[in-house]
C-alpha cells in the first residue's frame, strides 16, 4: 500500500491524513467523504513553479480547474501563486466567487457560447485560448462592441496524440479541438487575428493528452509546433511570445503507474524549446503549462462506509460501499484503476480479495476489481486513494444520490469546503407537474 503526501498510519492503526484520524473525520462529516491533503497540493504547485524558476525561464503555471473546481481549491492555488484555467461560465463564476484575480485566468473551450465570451470580457479575463474560426468571429464582434483588445493564444493540434503509456503520431489529425497545424488552418487563423485590431496574439497552445508518464510526446509536440513557427517567421513575420503546452502530467494511481517528477516534465519541455529557439535564432518564448490532475489527484482520498457483501462461490466476493460511480465515474468510464485500504484496519494483513462495488443500479458500478484488503465487515471505513482529480468534478446525481461533502485537512485541522448535498438539494430545481384541466 502506497501512502501519498501526509497520509500515514497512526498509533491506533488508523489512516491519518493531514494529522487527522480518518475514522474521526468520517464520524464528524459522514461518508462518502472526499478528503484533500492541502499540504500535498501546495507541494505539487511549488514543484512545477520552481522547476521553471530554477531554469530561469519565464513561465506561467495555471491550474486546470476542470480537475476539481471549488472556491477553496482555487483560493489555495492563488496562495501558491498559480494562474487558473477555466473552461465554462460555471468554472469562471467559481473563480470570481473565490476572489481569484481575473487577469490571471485563461479561458478555454471548443464551443464557448456568446454569453461565456461576454462574461469573460466583462470580467477582464487575462487570456482567451481561441479554438476555432467561429470563435474568432464571435470574439471579434464582442471586442469591437466593448472596445476591448483581447490577449489570445490560438489552440493548435500538433498531430501528436499521447496515450497513457504510449504515443502515436497521426498523419491525419482527428480531434474536435483547435486549428490543424498541417492543413493550413492555423496559418489562416494567424492571418485573420493579426489583421484585426481586436486581438493581441501572444502565441499558441496545445494539449496532447492526459495521465502521460513519459516526455517523448511533449518533445514531439514542441518539434511539430516549431516546424510551423519557422514557416510563420519566414512567411508571416510572426514570432510567438508565448507557448502553452497544456497539462497531462501523470500521477500514481496504482503501482502500475510510473509518473515522472514535475521537474522532469518541465525540464524536457524547456530543453526542447531552447534547442528550437537556438536553431531559429529567436528569443526564448514564455512557457505556460496547465496541470490539473498532477496538482490535486494524489491529494484526494475518498472515505466510504462498508455495507453489504455478496459471495458468489468460486467466482468472487462483492463488497458494497455507500458511494460508487456517482462520486467516482472514472472506473466505469475509463476502466481507471485505484488502490484502497480499510482505514480502521491499516496494519491487518491484506489477505482477502474482494471486488468493490457502489450502490448505483448498474452492474458497471464497480470501483475496484480484485482489491486485496483485510477481512472487511459492515461498518468498516474504506479509503480509496488518489481520487482528487476528476472525482468530485465528474460526480453526478445518478439514482438521485446526493453528492458527498469535501473537506480540506492540513496541520491537524479540518475544514468543510463543500457541503454534503441532501435530498432537498436534489429536489431544489424540480417543479411539480400541473395537471391538465379537462373540460
Ligand atoms: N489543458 C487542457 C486544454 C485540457 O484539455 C486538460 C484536460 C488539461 C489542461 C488538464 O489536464 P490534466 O493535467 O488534468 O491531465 N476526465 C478525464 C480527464 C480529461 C482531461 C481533459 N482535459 C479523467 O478523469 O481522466
Amino acid at each position: 500500500m502506497y501512502l501519498h503526501g501526509s497520509s500515514r498510519i497512526n498509533q491506533h492503526r488508523h489512516l491519518e491524513i493531514g494529522g487527522l484520524d480518518t475514522t474521526d473525520l468520517a464520524a464528524e462529516y459522514g461518508t462518502p467523504l472526499y478528503v484533500y491533503d492541502v499540504e500535498l497540493i501546495r507541494k505539487r504547485a511549488s514543484a512545477f513553479k520552481s522547476a521553471f524558476d530554477k531554469a530561469k525561464v519565464k513561465a506561467k503555471v495555471a491550474y486546470a480547474s476542470k480537475a476539481f473546481s471549488s472556491m477553496a481549491v482555487i483560493q489555495v492555488m492563488h496562495e501558491e501563486g498559480l494562474y487558473l484555467d477555466v473552461v465554462s461560465a460555471g468554472e469562471l463564476y467559481t473563480a470570481i466567487a473565490a476572489g481569484f484575480p481575473t487577469e490571471r485566468i485563461h479561458f478555454h473551450g471548443n464551443n464557448k457560447s456568446p454569453d461565456e465570451i461576454r462574461m469573460a470580457l466583462e470580467h477582464g479575463v487575462g487570456c482567451i485560448v481561441v479554438d476555432n474560426f467561429y470563435e474568432i468571429e464571435l470574439l471579434d464582434l464582442f471586442c469591437r462592441n466593448l472596445g476591448v483588445k483581447m490577449k489570445i493564444l490560438l489552440r493548435v493540434t500538433p498531430g501528436v496524440e499521447a496515450y497513457t503509456h504510449h504515443y502515436i503520431t497521426t498523419g491525419q489529425i482527428d480531434s474536435k479541438f483547435g486549428f490543424d497545424l498541417s492543413n493550413g488552418q492555423a496559418d489562416e487563423a494567424i492571418q485573420i487575428v493579426t489583421a484585426s485590431s481586436s486581438f493581441e496574439l501572444l502565441g499558441f497552445h496545445c494539449h496532447i493528452g492526459s495521465q502521460i508518464e513519459e516526455t517523448t510526446a511533449f518533445v514531439l509536440a514542441v518539434d511539430e509546433i516549431f516546424k510551423r513557427i519557422k514557416k510563420w517567421i519566414e512567411h508571416l513575420s510572426y514570432v510567438p511570445q508565448v507557448l502553452n503546452f497544456g497539462g497531462g502530467f501523470g500521477i500514481r494511481y496504482t503501482d502500475q503507474d510510473k509518473p515522472l517528477a514535475p521537474e522532469i516534465y518541465v525540464g524536457k519541455i524547456i530543453e526542447a524549446v531552447k534547442r528550437k529557439t537556438n536553431e531559429l535564432h529567436i528569443e526564448m518564448p514564455e512557457i505556460w503549462i496547465e496541470p490539473g490532475r498532477s496538482l490535486v489527484g494524489e491529494a484526494g482520498t475518498t472515505l466510504y462506509r462498508v455495507g453489504s457483501q455478496k459471495e458468489v462461490p468460486s467466482v468472487r466476493t462483492y463488497l458494497a460501499i455507500d458511494g460508487g460511480m456517482s462520486d467516482n465515474l472514472r472506473p466505469s468510464l475509463y476502466q481507471a484503476k485505484y488502490e484502497a485500504a480499510l482505514a480502521n484496519k491499516m496494519t491487518e494483513p491484506h489477505d482477502r480479495i474482494v471486488t468493490i462495488v457502489g450502490k448505483c443500479c448498474e452492474s458497471g458500478d464497480t470501483l475496484i476489481y480484485d482489491a486485496s484488503l483485510p477481512e472487511p465487515r459492515a461498518g468498516d471505513l474504506l479509503a480509496v486513494f488518489c481520487t482528487g482529480a476528476y472525482g468530485y468534478s465528474m460526480a453526478n446525481n445518478y439514482n438521485r444520490f446526493p453528492r458527498p461533502a469535501v473537506i480540506f485537512v492540513e496541520d491537524g485541522e479540518a475544514q468543510l469546503v463543500i457541503k454534503r448535498e441532501t435530498c432537498e438539494h436534489i429536489l431544489q430545481l424540480d417543479l411539480p407537474y400541473k395537471a391538465k384541466v379537462t373540460k
